[in-house]
């Protein structure tokens, strides 16, 4: 691995988080293989949401059975194939990354960990594609494009099943959420108000990483 900072933003203490990631079950010889290619490849990997939040993904998915699954923001395929290792048998998980470059590194790497049969890759400007959703899911992940949250998470509502399960990563923006003053944290600072007053969920906002809302429809 190269000489680098902290991987990626942290708003708790960088040895509390490493202690957390530590007593909290190990990467799978996959996704360490897939984070080694990732920090081969490109010059950052800041964007890969990290072991407790690939954890927390997976256990949420576990619990809840769920089968169909969505995720807005691909990148080189961390979270998508964090997710599909604990899919049960004939899920499907839909993943929107538009960059080309990324879409290039995410398929190989789902064709080289054997996840193509439960990974779609669909290359496509998320903000377009959320328009024409034709169907039901059972989770979904938001973790891209945070300007436009709101437009996300207000087209995928409909589209996830009642009892459905929905997170959102980066929800805190470094804590800039407190104090906003550009247009990303004071975007982030709105969608986080109108998601606490929205009775069609039940959400709880987890100072988990970069912040991490879990929410349930009702
Ligand atoms: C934070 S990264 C996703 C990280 C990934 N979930 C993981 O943990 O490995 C966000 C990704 O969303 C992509 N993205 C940003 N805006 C997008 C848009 N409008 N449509 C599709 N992809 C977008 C970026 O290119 C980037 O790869």
């Amino acid at each position: 691995m190269k000489n680098r900072p902290i991987p990626y933003r942290s708003i708790s203490d960088v040895e509390v988080e490493r202690y957390a990631e530590e007593h909290s079950y190990p990467e799978s010889e996959t996704i360490q293989k897939l984070i080694r290619q990732s920090d081969n490849e490109l010059d950052y990997i800041d964007m890969l949401s990290g072991p407790l939040v690939g954890n927390l993904l997976q256990l949420l998915i576990q619990i809840s059975g769920s089968r169909e699954i969505l995720e807005i923001g691909t990148f080189t395929g961390y979270t998508a194939i964090k997710m599909a290792e604990v899919l049960p048998e004939g899920g499907c998980i839909e993943t929107v990354e538009m960059n080309l470059r990324y879409q290039k590194i995410a398929e190989s790497h789902f064709s080289q960990f054997g996840f193509d049969d439960k990974i779609m890759l669909i290359k496509a400007n998320a903000r377009e594609y959320v328009t024409k959703l034709h169907k039901v899911y059972d989770f979904i992940y938001l973790d891209a494009d945070k300007l436009y949250y709101e437009h996300y998470y207000q087209h995928t509502l409909t589209h996830l099943k009642k009892g459905g399960i929905m997170v959102v990563d980066n929800v805190l923006w470094n804590a800039n959420v407190l104090n906003p003053s550009d247009s990303k944290s004071m975007s982030l600072d709105r969608f986080n108000k109108i998601l606490a007053e929205d009775e069609r969920v039940d959400q709880i906002l987890l100072p988990v990483r970069d912040g991490c809302t879990v929410l349930r429809k009702r």
